[in-house]
C-alpha cells in the first residue's frame, strides 16, 4: 500500500506529557506551552484532562488553561473527560472536543480509572450521549494495545473490541495507545490487521511511547498499513503514571522529521516544535527526549549562522 499523502498529528504533550511530570507546571506556563504549539500548524492539541486532581495533580487547573487559550479556527483544543462529571466541566470550560479513555488490559483499567473495561465503557455511554446533545466531538483512547506492565502481552483483538465498542459508541476517531512503548513493527502490523478489521482505517489512529526506541519503527510500520494520524508529544514529554517504566510519548519533532524525509505533508513546522520543546524543558529543567530536537540544537550551537539557513534533511520535502 502506498504511504499517505498527508498525515494528522494530535499534539498530546500538554496533557499526556505534563501528566506525569514530578513538577507541577504553573497554569500560566501551560497556556503559554499550548499557545506556542498552536503557532506551529499543528491542527489538534489535547490542553488537559478534566479528571481527579487527587489521581493527576499536574492536570488540576485545566478549566482555566482552557478559558485562557485564545480561540482559533485553524486548531482545535481537546481534553480528557474519564466521566459525566469531566464531561461538563470540560464544556463550561469550553471545550468543543472531549477524550475518553478505555484499556485493552483489565488491570491497566482498574489501576487507570479504578473500574473494569466493561464498567469503563458503561461510564462513557452518558458522555457520549450528552456530546451528542451539545455537538460536542468525542475521540477515544484504548490503552495498553501491545502490552500491559501488569498483564504482559495483549491480544490484538482484545484491543479491537475495545477500539470498535468505542468506535460503535460515537467516537470519531480511536487512538491505539503503545502506553508502555514495548511495541516492535511486526505487532504494530499485526495489531493494525486486527483492529482495521473492526473500525476503518482512516478512523484509527497511532500512540507509540518510545521506552525501547521503536516508536518511529513503529509509526512506519503503521504508515505502510495506511494509517494517517499519530499522537505525539512535544519534546517527548510524558509517560504513564499507571505504567511503571513507560518512557515518554514519541516526540513530534522527531516524527516530523521522519515524515518530512517521506515527503508526506503534515502543515506543521518543526523548528516552532522544537522552539516549544524548548521552552517547555527550560520550565521543567531537563533536556528533550526528542533526539531531533537536540540533534538541531547541537548544530545550532555548533554554526549558528548557517544552522540558522539550512533545513535539517535537505533532501526532504517540507511538511
Ligand atoms: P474514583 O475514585 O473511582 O471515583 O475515580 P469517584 O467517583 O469515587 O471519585 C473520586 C473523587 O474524584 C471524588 O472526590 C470525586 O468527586 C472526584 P472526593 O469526594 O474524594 O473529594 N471526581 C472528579 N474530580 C474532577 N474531575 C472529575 C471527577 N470525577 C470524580 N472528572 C476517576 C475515578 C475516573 C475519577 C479517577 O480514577 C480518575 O480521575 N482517573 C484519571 C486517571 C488518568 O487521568 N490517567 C491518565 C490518563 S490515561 C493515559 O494516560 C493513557 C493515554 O494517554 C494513552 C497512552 O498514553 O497510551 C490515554
Ligand atoms: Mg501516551
Amino acid at each position: 500500500m502506498p504511504l499517505p499523502e498527508k498525515v494528522k498529528l494530535v499534539e498530546v504533550g500538554p496533557r499526556d506529557g505534563l501528566q506525569n511530570e514530578a513538577k507541577v507546571v504553573p497554569m500560566q506556563v501551560r497556556v503559554a506551552l499550548v499557545e506556542m504549539l498552536a503557532e506551529t500548524g499543528l491542527s489538534a492539541i489535547e490542553a488537559g484532562a478534566f479528571v481527579s486532581p487527587k489521581w493527576v495533580p499536574q492536570m488540576a487547573d485545566s478549566a482555566t488553561v482552557l478559558r485562557a487559550l485564545r480561540p482559533r479556527q485553524t486548531v482545535r483544543f481537546s481534553v480528557l473527560t474519564p466521566n459525566l462529571r469531566g464531561f461538563e466541566d470540560a464544556v463550561a470550560a469550553g471545550a468543543r472536543e472531549v477524550a475518553v479513555f478505555a484499556a485493552a488490559s483489565e488491570t491497566f483499567s482498574q489501576r487507570n480509572i479504578n473500574c473494569s473495561i466493561a464498567e469503563s465503557l458503561a461510564r462513557f455511554q452518558p458522555v457520549m450521549a450528552a456530546a451528542r446533545q451539545t455537538g460536542v466531538a468525542v475521540r477515544g483512547y484504548v490503552s495498553c494495545v501491545l502490552g500491559c506492565p501488569y498483564e504482559g502481552e495483549v491480544a490484538p483483538e482484545r484491543a479491537a473490541e475495545v477500539a470498535h465498542a468505542l468506535f460503535e459508541m460515537g467516537c470519531h476517531e480511536v487512538s491505539l495507545g503503545d502506553t508502555l512503548g514495548v511495541g516492535t513493527p511486526a505487532g504494530t502490523r499485526r495489531l493494525f490487521e486486527a483492529v482495521g478489521r473492526r473500525v476503518p482505517m482512516d478512523r484509527l489512529a497511532g500512540h507509540f511511547h518510545d521506552t525501547y526506541g521503536m516508536a518511529v519503527a513503529n509509526i512506519y510500520a503503521s504508515l505502510e498499513m495506511g494509517v494517517a494520524c499519530f499522537d505525539s508529544s512535544v519534546a517527548g514529554l510524558g509517560g504513564c503514571p499507571y505504567a511503571a517504566g513507560a518512557s515518554g510519548n514519541v516526540a513530534t519533532e522527531d516524527v516530523l522529521y521522519l515524515l518530512r524525509g517521506l515527503g508526506i505533508d503534515t502543515g506543521v513546522d518543526l523548528e516552532k516544535v522544537a522552539a516549544a520543546g524548548a521552552f517547555i524543558c527550560h520550565h521543567l529543567g531537563r533536556d528533550s527526549q526528542s533526539r531531533v530536537a537536540r540533534a538541531l540544537a547541537a548544530r545550532k550551537r555548533a554554526v549558528p549562522e548557517k544552522a540558522a539557513l539550512e533545513k535539517p534533511d535537505p533532501g526532504g520535502a517540507t511538511s
